[in-house]
This record gives structure tokens, C-alpha cells and sequence, in this order.
């Protein structure tokens, strides 16, 4: 992949880095010279001169303010954040808990919501920055048995465009990629239990494959770089097609 070079030597934070897609963003940002600091629950402590690890626990505002203070003191200066840790839980509906609910609207969207709010406040004094939040397909679509995920989805897009009218004279872009079907833990744990099809979904989408953390990279990197300049407000799907193919047979 050819990478946006503007983001080399530059600062980024990647929430819930540690695994799955975003893991797979931090390694792209380091491949082209970045410099990425995850935040996760359990980030890996081998900080480097690219690398820095900072526990966070986005239930928790304060850990997270603490987080953010942390990347400063380091680093000096915040030129990018990804909002990417989530978490999704399936269930029927009737019966859905409603502390599950709360659980994954605080981390999905109030979690958010904290991170960005902690680095737009150090892009503001910088002159600007760029954030980019994993939204979903479902952010466009409805699924079964998927409420609490979907409604948090739906409103990281809602969030992405009020937060880039809010901060676009502050220099800070604000845009969201949305993934369809991608091998992680998260699907990982749904494919063994028998609720997600592997080739039927591949089957579906018109690029006729599951996508890969690897597959949401570069997306990310342009909406982070100076390439998508005069880009706020906006979602990119990466979803091999999944959500144009409106054929049943
Ligand atoms: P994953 O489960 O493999 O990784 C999630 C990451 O978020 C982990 O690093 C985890 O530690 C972190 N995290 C979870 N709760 C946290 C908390 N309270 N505080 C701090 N970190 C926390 O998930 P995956 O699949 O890599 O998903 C990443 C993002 O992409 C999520 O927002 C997910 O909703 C979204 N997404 C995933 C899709 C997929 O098919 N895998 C499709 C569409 C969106």
C-alpha cells in the first residue's frame, strides 16, 4: 500500500490497539514512520522511541483524562486519535439486560466521546488535528439481536458530524470508517458459536471474501493525513460491497 507520507514523525493515539483492527491501524501507522501510542485495558507495556502504552478503561472518564495527560507528558503534542476499542454483545432483545445495554453505549459512545474530547482539547491549542472513529455498516443497517451495538454505531456517526461542525474552526477534522465483516476476536468469538456464517457473509459480498484488520488500514491513514485536508464530517464503508448488494433470491 502506498501510505500518505504526511503522517510520519507524527503523534497518534489509537484506543484498544492491542488486538484485532486496531492493531492492525498501529501497525500501519508505525510502518510509515509514526509515532503511536495505544490505549487499551491491557496495552503492552515495550515502550519504545515509536511506541507508548497507556492503560484506560473507557467506562472510566477519569482514567481516560489520565491517559491522555500521560500521552503529552511523553510525546509533547497529539496529531491524531483513532477511536477504535468497542465492544458489541448479541442477544435477544426481549430479554437484553439493560446494564449490558448501558455498558456498551458508555464504552461505544460516552468512552468516545471522552477520548475525543481529551485530544481535541491539545489539538485546539496545536492549531488542529484529525480523529477518525470506527463506526460500522451496522451504523447504516439494522441486524438482529444486535440493539445496544447498533443504536452505539449508529451514534458514533451522529457524534462524527456534530464534532467536526464543533471543531472545524478549531483546524480538528472529524471522520469515521465503518467496517462490515472482519476476522477478529469479536466475530471470531460469533463464528465459533455458530451465529456468523464465514462463507455465506463471503459469499454475499460482492468482493466474494471476509474482510481482514488489515483491510480497514488505509482508509484510516488517508482520512488521518493531510490528503483528506478538506474531508470532516464523513464515513468511509469498508465492507467488501456488503451494504450495496440489495439482491435476494
Ligand atoms: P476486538 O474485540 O478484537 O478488539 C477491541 C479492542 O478494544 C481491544 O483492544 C480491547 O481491549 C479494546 N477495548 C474494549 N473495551 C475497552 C474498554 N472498556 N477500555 C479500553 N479498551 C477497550 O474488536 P475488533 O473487531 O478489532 O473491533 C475494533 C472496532 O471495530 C470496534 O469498535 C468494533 O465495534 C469495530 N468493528 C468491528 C467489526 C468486525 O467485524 N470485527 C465490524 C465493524 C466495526
Amino acid at each position: 500500500m502506498t501510505a500518505p507520507s504526511s503522517l510520519a514523525g507524527r503523534v497518534y493515539v489509537v484506543t484498544g490497539g492491542t488486538r484485532g483492527i486496531g492493531a492492525a491501524i498501529a501497525q500501519g501507522l508505525l510502518d510509515v514512520g509514526a509515532r503511536v501510542c495505544v490505549l487499551a485495558r491491557d496495552p503492552d507495556p515495550g515502550d519504545g522511541e515509536q511506541t507508548l502504552g497507556v492503560p484506560v478503561d473507557l467506562a472510566e472518564p477519569a482514567t481516560v483524562a489520565a491517559a491522555f495527560d500521560r500521552v503529552v507528558a511523553a510525546w509533547g503534542r497529539i496529531d491524531g486519535l483513532v477511536n477504535n476499542a468497542g465492544i458489541s454483545k448479541v442477544g435477544p432483545t426481549l430479554e437484553y439486560d439493560l446494564a449490558d445495554f448501558a455498558r456498551i453505549l458508555d464504552v461505544n459512545v460516552t468512552g468516545l466521546f471522552a477520548c475525543s474530547q481529551a485530544a481535541a482539547r491539545v489539538m485546539a491549542k496545536q492549531g488542529g488535528g484529525s480523529i477518525v472513529s470506527i463506526a460500522s455498516m451496522t451504523s447504516f443497517t439494522g441486524q438482529p439481536q444486535r440493539a445496544a451495538y447498533i443504536a452505539s454505531k449508529s451514534a458514533v456517526l451522529g457524534l462524527t458530524r456534530a464534532l467536526a461542525n464543533d471543531w472545524g474552526p478549531l483546524g480538528i477534522r472529524v471522520n469515521a470508517v465503518a467496517p462490515g465483516y472482519i476476522r477478529t476476536d469479536l466475530t471470531g468469538d460469533l463464528i465459533e458459536r455458530g451465529v456468523l456464517d464465514v462463507d455465506a457473509i463471503a459469499a454475499r459480498a460482492p468482493l466474494g471474501r471476509f474482510g481482514q484488520p488489515a483491510d480497514v488500514v488505509g482508509a484510516v491513514l488517508f482520512l488521518l493525513s493531510d490528503q483528506a485536508g478538506y474531508t470532516t464530517g464523513q464515513a468511509i464503508v469498508v465492507d467488501g460491497g456488503w451494504t450495496v448488494n440489495g439482491y435476494f433470491k
